[in-house]
């Protein structure tokens, strides 16, 4: 059988502010760290899990403490952005997905079986685990998968790199994140959202926002 996934990685490191591991770690301390629950429309976990422990730096707390993070987000990264997509590419007009960090921190926490609401997604690693560290980027080419063990049977994993700036369109093959294997550890991830005139921002299923905003 053929890969149904593919992405593309730019090594970013040297666009970054010199101090920027301090200004992640700090980032990182403000998380928000408890059980979310199961994501309506996209979520692709198995039926018995009802919540996925994992940290969140919001989208405002970026902009306030990640300043530099906000405007690559919206000027260089969007240019590469342009590279990879076919067509115009667009930054998210809203504000509170735009971008957001994914913090895990010790054994426990993992990110949850879904597939993405958006055609281009942009990720940057900003912490490095090798081999057997855990932490890997799961993505099934069996695009019908729907837990962590059928995502596991047929995968590409991606293990993270910091500086590494990877793109793909998530929207059909579901994708997690392993835990860690030490409690010592976190694993650190910038999330952004980017669209295409094909699959526009508007076509983001309302739902998500009712459930991660409360939008009426
Ligand atoms: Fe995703």
């Amino acid at each position: 059988m053929m890969p149904t996934f593919q992405w593309t990685t730019f090594d970013v490191g040297g666009m970054l502010p010199h101090d920027w591991e301090m200004d992640i770690h700090k980032a990182a301390t403000g998380a928000d760290f408890r059980d979310f629950p199961r994501t309506p429309v996209i979520s692709r976990e198995a039926a018995d899990v009802q919540r996925i422990p994992r940290g969140r730096v919001h989208a405002h707390q970026v902009q306030q403490g990640l300043p530099w993070l906000h405007r690559l987000y919206r000027s260089s990264f969007l240019e590469l952005a342009h590279r990879v997509g076919a067509g115009p590419v667009m930054a998210a007009r809203d504000e509170r997905y735009g971008v957001v960090l994914n913090v895990q921190q010790g054994t426990e926490m993992r990110f949850e079986c879904h597939v993405d609401s958006n055609s281009l997604t942009a990720l940057l690693f900003f912490t490095d685990h090798s081999l057997n560290e855990g932490g890997e980027l799961i993505i099934a080419h069996d695009r019908t998968a729907a837990s962590m063990a059928e995502i596991d049977r047929w995968c590409a994993v991606l293990r993270p790199q910091a500086g590494h700036l990877v793109f793909f369109d998530g929207r059909k093959n579901p994708h997690y994140v392993r835990p860690l294997r030490s409690e010592a550890h976190q694993r650190i991830v910038a999330v952004m959202n980017y669209y295409t005139k094909s699959f526009p921002e508007s076509q983001r299923p309302r739902e998500l926002n009712r459930h991660l905003y409360g939008d009426k």
